[in-house]
């Protein structure tokens, strides 16, 4: 039942994908969502350097023994971009997923040439068909319930995902509210091939936060209206307008920084720290997540959270169409 196009792709048992976590991100937990049969996301920002990320790749690779991962590159949110690139080349990455800000033309032919498998992350219909045009082996698309790089044009994930899945050819992963089997069952029944997750996993026990903070996660309310304004509202058109007319004029690190910040709804966006230099350790995260790191019922080991995902899924499923 749970096999397609996207683990048969990326050589998965599940077809479940941890997303790229700025600052949690590290190759450890990575192999710990990988070893468990998904495919793990070790986001390059959280290695700082290109030396750090090199050693920790090798680290990640022998942990794993063959089994793939995927490394995220965030554009203009990841330090020295390309030469993060050089040495996940260099390093024969498996899984290369770019994302964020525009698409990664220029590292295109070498991630094809190297037999990397490019997944490009995208909110709109509009950068999905793009990145399959440049060549992208599968697309992910994030609806408006997940935390993240927003679009002012992005859509809630059960009108986005039907839709784009209709206009590709290629393969399309779908996340932003996924975090227990309902939602995970869901997004495949909408027409993804894969399910990709960021908050829902920061609440396992693999996740590199402390406990006390998983446990605030899991008791997060939903209907919590700061949540909901910074996650649903549309950014204020007033500082849309004016981050917009700093494109070209700051430096592009600073500009990605301060257009998530308005499109987080911060009124204090002018000083947004660049991404990679940004704390969301500890108690901090409260602010980093969607209303899906309330789903699971329990801290539960990534290699329990995905069972409960799939086991329950099938049985939801069964029980439908019974
Ligand atoms: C703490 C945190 C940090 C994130 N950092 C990044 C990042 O650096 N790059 C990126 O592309 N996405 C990042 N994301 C977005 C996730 O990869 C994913 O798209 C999102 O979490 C999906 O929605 P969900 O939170 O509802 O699962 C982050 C998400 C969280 C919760």
């Amino acid at each position: 039942m749970l096999q397609t196009r996207v683990t048969r792709l990326l050589g998965i048992e599940y077809p479940i994908l941890q997303g790229a976590l700025s600052g949690l991100g590290t190759w450890k937990f990575a192999a710990e969502v990988s070893k468990a049969g998904a495919l793990g996301c070790f986001t390059a920002a959280v290695a700082r350097t290109p030396e750090g990320l090199r050693r920790q790749l090798r680290m990640l690779k022998s942990e794993l023994k063959g089994k793939p991962f995927s490394l995220n590159i965030s554009l203009y949110m990841c330090p020295y971009q390309d030469d993060m690139f050089k040495v996940a080349i260099d390093e024969g990455v498996p899984v290369i997923e770019t994302s964020v800000y525009a698409v990664p033309d220029d590292w295109v032919d070498s991630m094809k040439d190297n037999d990397i498998i490019w997944l490009h992350k995208v909110t709109t219909l509009r950068h999905a068909l793009h990145a399959e045009k440049q060549g992208a082996d599968a697309i992910i698309l994030i609806g408006l319930e997940g935390f993240g790089f927003k679009n002012p044009r992005q859509l809630p994930t059960m009108a986005a995902v039907p839709w784009v899945a209709r206009h590709l050819k290629k393969p399309l992963i779908a996340g932003g509210g996924v975090g227990d089997p309902h939602t995970f069952l869901a997004v495949l029944v909408l027409g993804a091939e894969a399910a990709y997750i960021g908050s829902a996993f920061l609440t396992t026990k693999e996740a590199p936060l402390p406990t006390h903070v998983k446990e605030g996660l899991l008791n997060m309310k939903p209907d919590n209206q700061e949540l909901i304004y910074r996650i649903l509202s549309p950014p204020s058109q007033k500082d849309f307008i004016e981050v917009m007319e700093l494109r070209g004029k700051v430096p592009m690190e600073r500009w990605v920084a301060m257009m998530e910040r308005v499109l987080l709804k911060d009124p204090d966006w002018r000083e947004a720290p660049l991404v990679w230099e940004e704390d969301i350790s500890g108690e901090k995260v409260y602010k980093y997540v969607s209303f899906a790191a309330s789903y699971p019922h329990k801290i539960m080991s990534v290699k329990e959270f995905i069972h409960w995902l799939v086991d329950e899924g099938r049985k939801i499923l069964e029980n439908i169409i019974r």
